[in-house]
């Protein structure tokens, strides 16, 4: 049986007070479509703002510290994202391993921290462009998850993996539908063995140029569970056509 769909979007470093009215909009929009899950990650300082505009409806964070709490200066602990109305939390984002050089042991903390405080969890993965062309997209990908996946994770939180190739975020390049449906199905194969029957239950999601265009056809390919959203998230005009798509197959 299919996976319920989840469509989140990731607003990256973008969203001021005066966004909430637009964050309202794809909220109630989203309300039409009951057959999809639908979340926002959204930046740290706007969570609590967001959460209390939409009540109900599921404000992630982008990032979260691998600690409980201390001497981190400028991090964000999971149960401070909780504290502020989040239910979920990406991390992992190619754009944080990449600037900030988080490794996988790093980012495998920081999914353990999340889960294990009851936040909801995208955990991102995806190949670089030169893995792609080498051949080696497959390899790459399921390194990255086997060093950033936590094992034996206590609690109820859900996990979901966001498959997004390095090249194709923000560029408008996505792979082919072949392509997609290779990686999600390694992906699947990963998890049933790490996690045994509960490994279907994971969400997989791909992400990287999502458009209300291309949408139906990434929707359609098998194993893919959703999409994680950028660019198309910030307006409901080009998200909700996306929430659209995943209902529609
Ligand atoms: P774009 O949809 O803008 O390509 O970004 C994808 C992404 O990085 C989502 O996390």
């Amino acid at each position: 049986m299919p996976l319920k769909k989840l469509v989140a979007g990731n607003w990256k470093m973008h969203g001021l007070s005066s966004d909430l009215e637009e964050i309202r909009v794809i909220a109630a929009a989203s309300r039409d479509y009951p057959e999809v899950d639908v979340a926002l990650c959204l930046p740290a300082i706007l969570i609590e703002r967001a959460a209390r505009a939409v009540p109900g409806f599921a404000i992630g964070g982008q990032d979260v510290h691998h600690a409980e709490k201390g001497a981190h200066t400028g991090c964000t602990a999971a149960a401070m994202l909780l504290d502020a109305g989040a239910n979920l939390t990406i991390v992992g984002h190619s754009e944080r391993r990449d600037a900030q050089r988080e490794s996988d042991a790093e980012v495998q903390a920081k999914a353990r921290a999340a889960l294990e405080c009851g936040l909801n969890l995208i955990l991102c993965v995806g190949e670089s462009l030169e893995a792609r062309e080498g051949g080696a997209a497959v390899q790459a990908v399921m390194a990255q998850l086997e060093g950033s996946l936590p094992q034996n994770v206590e609690g109820e939180a859900e996990l979901a993996i966001a498959y997004e190739p390095i090249w194709a975020i923000g560029t408008g390049k996505i792979p082919t539908s072949v392509e997609i449906r290779e990686m999600h199905t390694a992906i699947r194969h990963a998890l049933e063995e790490r996690h045994g029957v509960d490994g279907g239950s994971v969400r997989i999601l791909y992400g990287g140029s999502v458009k209300a265009s291309n949408a139906g056809e990434i929707f359609s390919i098998a194993d893919v569970d959703g999409a994680l959203v950028g660019g198309a998230s910030l307006k409901a005009a080009d998200f909700i056509p996306i929430v659209a798509a995943a209902a529609a197959v």
